[in-house]
């Protein structure tokens, strides 16, 4: 098996992660997620998303949090931008890099940003002109290609449909997500497939959700087929507020765990990001939603 010898990892926890919590999180906490992670080496980071607030109050702080950033030249800063307006005003903060939302089923488009697939590739239209102007990169990321809360499993053609208005548009890497984490190894394959009919093996990504415990084995799969680029979030923090019951996005300890053990290199610190882990759930009041952290934070108490 050739596996890639190194693998990026892009961390949505501060995102992802915290879109979904009960409780307001405040922008210094945020900030000191972001400072740590880049102390433990990650180089891509995604930071917030221009959204409503009145949808998602928890990402009402998003400029706050792009402020406050001390930014590292060598770390990229990412934000979701469903619309114009979401752009215009992730603009203003300076990010290295927007991401548009689009989504494989049609019930999940409605339920997330309110519109159909077609409607919200012409939103994205906009919004990719826009960003390549100015020079920003533009990520697209597809929820529920593998299955959806509201339509049950979904086909490959659907993924590769939306793929390809997503390139028609401009967007230049497309992440491939399971956002109630119900695939399984090779169903996330075939949903790797459909996206590789329109992009290259280096501008795709996989973004899996652990809600069924499968999303190691879905990361392995896709590492087999040569992908090197997914989205993790630190300490397994994560869901989404229109996928409900749907857990967070595999650890970032995990995986980072499993590629150094496979002799992957990542660029991370296990370390640090243990750290970086340890101060978000101390925050959150419970315990990290990492099986290595939680493993390691044993061993390092004896
Ligand atoms: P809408 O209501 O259809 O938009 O929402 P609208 O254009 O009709 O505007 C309605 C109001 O929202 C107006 O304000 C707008 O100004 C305002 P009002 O006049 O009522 O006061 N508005 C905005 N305000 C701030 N920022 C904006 C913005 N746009 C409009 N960008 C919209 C459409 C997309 C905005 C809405 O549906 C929304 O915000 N949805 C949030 C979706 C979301 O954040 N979901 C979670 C992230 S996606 C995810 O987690 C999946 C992922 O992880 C991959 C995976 O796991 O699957 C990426
Ligand atoms: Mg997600």
């Amino acid at each position: 098996m050739n596996y890639p010898e190194f693998v990026k990892l892009v961390d949505v926890g501060p995102r992802d992660g915290l879109q979904n919590e009960k409780q307001t999180v405040p922008a210094a906490i945020k900030v000191g997620l972001v400072h740590r992670l880049q102390d433990a080496g990650l180089k891509h980071i995604e930071v917030t998303s221009f959204v409503s607030p009145k949808w998602v109050p928890q990402m009402a702080d998003n400029a706050e949090v792009m402020a406050g950033l001390q930014r590292r030249s060598d770390v990229q800063y990412a934000v979701l931008t469903p619309n114009l307006k979401g752009f215009e005003a992730a603009v203003l903060t300076q990010p290295d890099e927007i991401v548009v939302f689009g989504a494989a089923s049609e019930a999940f488009s409605q339920r997330n940003i309110n519109c159909s697939i077609e409607e919200s590739i012409e939103r994205f239209r906009e919004v990719v002109t826009a960003a390549r102007a100015a020079n920003i990169h533009v990520r697209g990321a597809i929820s529920c290609t593998v299955g959806c809360p509201y339509e049950g499993e979904i086909a490959p053609a659907s993924v590769a449909k939306v793929t390809g208005l997503m390139k028609d548009i401009g967007v230049q890497h497309v992440g491939v997500a399971d956002t109630i984490g119900v695939g399984t190894p090779l169903k996330v394959q075939r949903a790797m497939e459909a996206a590789l009919q329109h992009y290259d093996l280096n501008d795709v990504s996989g973004h899996f959700h652990d809600t069924y415990g499968q999303a190691l084995a879905n990361t392995l799969a896709c590492l087999e087929m040569g992908v090197w680029q997914f989205d993790t979030s630190v300490a397994g923090l994560g869901g989404c507020p229109y996928a409900k019951g749907a857990t967070g996005n595999v650890a970032t300890e995990d995986v980072v765990y499993m590629l150094h053990g496979m002799g992957i290199n990542t660029g991370i610190d296990l370390d640090g990001l243990i750290d970086a882990g340890q101060f978000i759930s101390e925050h959150l009041g419970r315990p990290s939603g990492s099986r290595v952290a939680r493993a390691l934070l044993v061993k390092r108490s004896v």
